[in-house]
């Protein structure tokens, strides 16, 4: 037996579930029922439909016979009915094609429908003692930490990779309290937001924990490509190095804050400001472009620099606009890429 699954089973004796119902007669068809059930539901919730689903149908026989209907009302409230429908299918399926039984392999627990590889590994461990990994949303975790598998587990080579250890760690001794014992501490320790890693058996030998990247497995789903929009940035600099902000108005993005005159890529000036046309001085300098995301699309900023020999105090006035000093622009609220160019600016005096 690995180090691995040797700390797990000793940790699992001592703060393992050891109760719950689906444990006390472990048969494939308790083990079964209750893992479809808990497939996409928590365990608290499952416990009580469980029991009913048991109490109606103590046999997967009676389940086959029962109607859809009477399937269908004894799941209410646990919602993912295919899972229900799914599970009058499979129970079908073991009447009439294997005489009540449960297969016993993974080729066999495969044909059922409902039935996926980390499932079937759950009904042959838990239920027939028979060594076969197990890879339900915990277990994923604990291994995508302990071994730092980047990526996310929906793509096929992420999955994979879980696969092969999950596939290593499982002993060939008491595997049905070792499938039990790392689902437990996926569920009670490795928990998605924070770990109890002081209190894991396996904290000496998980890479996630020894660099403290925990959070970072599993991978996420990668975010979708979000449009993208441009917009200039028409910076109007006093030879004092004061530069024109205008405050936002209070709806749209930015709300308020302080901002550069805006104006569209195609268009050389804010229409507002055609009048500092005549005033500007050295050609227009371009800054570095600067990128900013927002949850729905990211804006691509290019800021122009317009230098100018004097300053036109009534366009301040007119268009509630204000001189300000890039050094002295703390105490007005400000945008992170507005911010970024008022530091760049300031450098440069
Ligand atoms: N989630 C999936 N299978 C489980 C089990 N047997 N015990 C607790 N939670 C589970």
């Amino acid at each position: 037996m690995t180090s691995f699954s040797f700390r797990l089973l000793e940790w699992f004796d001592q703060y393992g579930r050891h109760d719950l119902p689906w444990q006390k007669s472990k048969t494939a068809y308790r083990v079964w029922l209750s893992e479809i059930m808990l497939q996409q539901t928590q365990v608290q919730t499952v416990v009580p439909y469980f029991e009913r689903f048991l109490e109606q149908f103590p046999s997967v026989e009676g389940l086959a016979q029962a109607t859809e209907d009477e399937v269908l009302h004894l799941w209410t409230g646990l919602g993912y009915y295919a899972r229900a429908r799914n599970l009058h299918r499979a129970a079908k399926l073991v009447a009439s094609e294997y005489g009540g039984q449960f297969p016993e392999d993974l080729e066999g627990l495969l044909r059922l429908p409902g039935v996926g590889r980390s499932t079937a590994g759950a009904i042959l461990s838990l239920a027939m003692g028979t060594r076969a990994p197990i890879l339900d949303g915990n277990v994923k975790r604990v291994l995508a930490r302990h071994d730092v598998v980047a990526g996310w587990p929906g793509t096929t080579k992420t999955l994979n990779k879980l696969w092969v250890l999950a596939e290593e760690y499982t002993p060939t001794e008491r595997v049905a309290d070792y499938t039990q014992g790392i689902m437990d501490l996926g569920a009670t320790l490795c928990t998605r937001s924070k770990p109890r890693c002081q209190d894991c058996p396996l904290s000496a030998t998980c890479i996630a924990y020894r660099r403290s990247e925990q959070g970072n497995f599993p991978g996420k789903k990668p975010r979708k490509t979000l449009p993208e929009r441009e917009t200039v940035f028409v910076i109007f600099q006093r030879p004092d190095g004061s530069v024109l902000m205008e405050k936002r108005p209070d709806k749209g993005i930015w709300g308020g804050l302080w901002c550069f005159p805006e104006t569209s890529h195609t268009e050389d000036l804010p229409a507002n400001l055609t009048t500092m046309q005549g005033i500007a001085g050295e050609s227009p300098i371009n800054l570095e472009p600067i990128k900013h995301s927002f949850s729905h699309y990211r804006l691509i900023i290019r800021p122009i620099l317009r230098k100018i020999n004097r300053a036109p105090d009534t366009v301040a006035e007119v268009n509630c606009m204000q001189w300000i000093d890039p050094r002295k622009a703390n105490n007005i609220g400000l945008p992170t890429p507005v911010t970024h160019v008022l530091e760049t600016l300031a450098l440069h005096q």
